[in-house]
C-alpha cells in the first residue's frame, strides 16, 4: 500500500465569524499564543509523515505566503544579534514542501477542495481545515492515515457536539460501529437541522480521502447554501465504495470564531513554558474577581 504523504489546508475562506478582524487578515494567521493556527496545522501535518502540503488561498491571504517563505533580512537581524532562540522559531518553517493555489471565487469546500486535482494525482491524499484545531496523543491525521493502512477505504474524522449544534456541521448517519470507534455509514448530510440529524457525530475538519473524489466533484451539484459541499460528494464516494467514520477523543478547538479563538489561546497559554505560571496566576486572581 502507498504511504499517504500529501495534504491540501483550504484556506481560501471568508472569515466571516470573526469581522472585523478578518477584514485584512486571513483568520488562519490569528496568532495561538506565538504561533499562526496554521502552522500548527503544517506541524500536525509533518508529524503524521505527510511531505508535501498544497495551501489553497484565495484573494487577501498573501500573509500565509510571507509566513512560509524564509525573511532573510529578519534572520539575519537576529543573527548579528545573537537572538538564537528566535531565529530558530523563524526558521522552524523554512525548507518545507508547501505549495499554494488560489481558488479564483469562493464556491465551497468542495470547489476547493477541487482545484488539487492536479496536486495530488491519484493517490490517496488528506485535508486539513486551516481552522480546526486537534489535539491527542496521536496527531488526528496520523490516526487517521493508521485506519487507512488497515481497511484500504477512504476515513473522516467525527466527533460528538452537542445536539443543539448540527446545523453548523456536516454529520454522519452510523450504520454501525465495526470497530472501537470506527462507524460503516449509511449516508453523510451537510449541516442539518437539529430535527432531522441522523445522529450528533459531526465531521471535523480532517479527512483521508481516495483519488477518486475529484470526478465526483466535478459533478457535484451546488448543495447547501448554493455551494459545492464537500459532504455532497463523500456521500456519493460512500455510495460507490466505501468511507469510513473515525470517532476523534482529543480535543478540538475551533479557532475561526470568537470565543473558540479565546478558549484556544487561554488553553494553548496554559501549556506554554514562557506564559503558563503567569497565566495561571492571572485567570486566578481574575476568578477571585469575578466571583
Ligand atoms: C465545513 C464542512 C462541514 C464540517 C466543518 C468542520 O463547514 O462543510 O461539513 O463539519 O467544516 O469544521 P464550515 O465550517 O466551513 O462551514
Amino acid at each position: 500500500m502507498k504511504k499517504i504523504k500529501k495534504a491540501i489546508i483550504p484556506a481560501a475562506g471568508l472569515g466571516t465569524r470573526f469581522l472585523p478582524e478578518t477584514k485584512a487578515m486571513p483568520k488562519e494567521m490569528l496568532p495561538v499564543v506565538d504561533k499562526p493556527a496554521i502552522q500548527l496545522i503544517v506541524e500536525e501535518a509533518i508529524a503524521s509523515g505527510i511531505t508535501d502540503i498544497l495551501i489553497i488561498i484565495g484573494k487577501g491571504k498573501r500573509a500565509i505566503e510571507d509566513h512560509f517563505d524564509s525573511n532573510t533580512e529578519l534572520e539575519l537581524n537576529l543573527e548579528s544579534k545573537g537572538k538564537d532562540e528566535m531565529l530558530k522559531s523563524v526558521k522552524e518553517t523554512n525548507g518545507l514542501n508547501i505549495y499554494f493555489k488560489r481558488q479564483e471565487h469562493p464556491n465551497g469546500l468542495g470547489d476547493a477542495v477541487h482545484t488539487a486535482k492536479s496536486f495530488v494525482g491519484e493517490d490517496p491524499f488528506v485535508i486539513m481545515l486551516g481552522d480546526d484545531l486537534m489535539t491527542d496523543e496521536t496527531p488526528l491525521t496520523k490516526q487517521l492515515i493508521d485506519s487507512y493502512e488497515e481497511t484500504g477505504s477512504s476515513t473522516l474524522a467525527v466527533m460528538k457536539v452537542p445536539h443543539e449544534d448540527t446545523s453548523k456541521y456536516g454529520v454522519i448517519n452510523p450504520a454501525k460501529e465495526v470497530s472501537d470507534g470506527l462507524y460503516d455509514v449509511t449516508n453523510f448530510v451537510e449541516k442539518p437541522n437539529p430535527e432531522d440529524a441522523p445522529s450528533d457525530l459531526a465531521i471535523i475538519g480532517r479527512y483521508l480521502l481516495t483519488a477518486d473524489i475529484f470526478d465526483i466533484l466535478e459533478n457535484t451539484k451546488p448543495g447547501k447554501g448554493n455551494e459545492i459541499q464537500l459532504t455532497d460528494a463523500i456521500d456519493t464516494l460512500n455510495k460507490k465504495g466505501k468511507v469510513y467514520a473515525h470517532e476523534f477523543k482529543g480535543d478540538r478547538y475551533d479557532t475561526g470564531n470568537k470565543f473558540g479563538w479565546l478558549q484556544t489561546n487561554i488553553e494553548f497559554g496554559l501549556k506554554h513554558p514562557e506564559v503558563s505560571d503567569e497565566l495561571k496566576q492571572y485567570i486566578k486572581d481574575l476568578a477571585k474577581k469575578l466571583d
